[in-house]
């Protein structure tokens, strides 16, 4: 079968797997990027990496398209990212930022794109977030494209016990259907929702982050190995500031 990842799989593997903080995020990228409504990215474009962790999509998005990418995140600081982006030879094209989604230090209009992946649904799953933080941010016309892990459909009120077996409740409060996610992006007066779905690359990226030694990765094993997985999915979002 022919591989649709070939930019992704180029990195060496050990490499990703130290780094992933979730399903591999530079697949999940790479199969973000093929999507018709993506827009096409220049080395003269800004792109906000939101919610970037270690900075495995920042390096692919300056590496592979040459863009300048404002590499953000809480959990990681900057200096520790900037480490890896020096290794990297990126460190030209990186940016690494600490911060907080609720208080960005970025003017208005400045990107060309925002793109979050395995982020969105720990901050993004409030009605009124897109226009509030997200919009701003974007130059008209700009790219707002989120992937995130998510559920075939929605399961709160009678949770799987597969399911429980590695995510308490409150976790999986944050993993929604691509209904969900499509009805509270749909409700945006500032941008124009124009896909929602599922990715393709579900269960490559997960198997690749269930064979990391990280102990998250070893948590989530327990779940998938039970059969959680029948109930998971990749969703992607991408919408277009009016
Ligand atoms: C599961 S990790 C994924 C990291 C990376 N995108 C990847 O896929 O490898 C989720 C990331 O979301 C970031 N995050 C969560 N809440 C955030 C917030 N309020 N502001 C900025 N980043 C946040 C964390 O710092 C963390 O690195």
């Amino acid at each position: 079968m022919e591989c649709k990842y070939t930019k992704s799989q180029a990195y060496d593997r050990q490499f990703l797997l130290d780094n992933m903080m979730g399903p591999n995020s530079m697949k999940i990228l790479e199969e973000l990027m093929q999507l018709p409504w993506m827009l096409e990215l220049k080395p003269d474009m800004r792109v906000l990496d939101l919610g970037c962790g270690r900075g495995l999509t920042s390096i692919f998005l300056a590496g592979e398209y040459g863009v300048q990418v404002f590499a953000t995140d809480l959990w990681i600081t900057a200096s520790e990212n900037f480490v890896r982006f020096k290794e990297a030879g990126l460190e030209n094209r990186i940016i690494p930022i600490h911060a907080d989604v609720a208080d960005l230090p970025y003017a208005d209009e400045y990107f060309d794109a925002v793109i979050s992946i395995d982020a969105y649904h720990y901050f993004g799953r409030d009605e009124g977030f897109v226009d509030k933080k997200m919009a701003p941010l974007l130059k008209k016309g700009g790219k707002l494209a989120i992937a995130v892990p998510g559920l075939v459909k929605d399961i709160h009120d009678d949770i799987p016990q597969e399911m429980l077996l590695s995510w308490n409740a409150e976790a999986i409060e944050t993993l929604r259907s691509p209904q969900w996610w499509r009805k509270i992006l749909s409700k945006s007066q500032q941008m124009e929702l124009q896909a929602v779905g599922e990715l393709e690359c579900y269960s490559e990226c997960w198997n690749d982050w269930l064979q990391c030694d990280n102990e998250y990765a070893v948590g989530d094993r327990k779940a998938m190995e039970n059969g959680a997985g029948k109930y998971m999915d990749l969703v992607y979002m991408i919408a277009a500031k009016k």
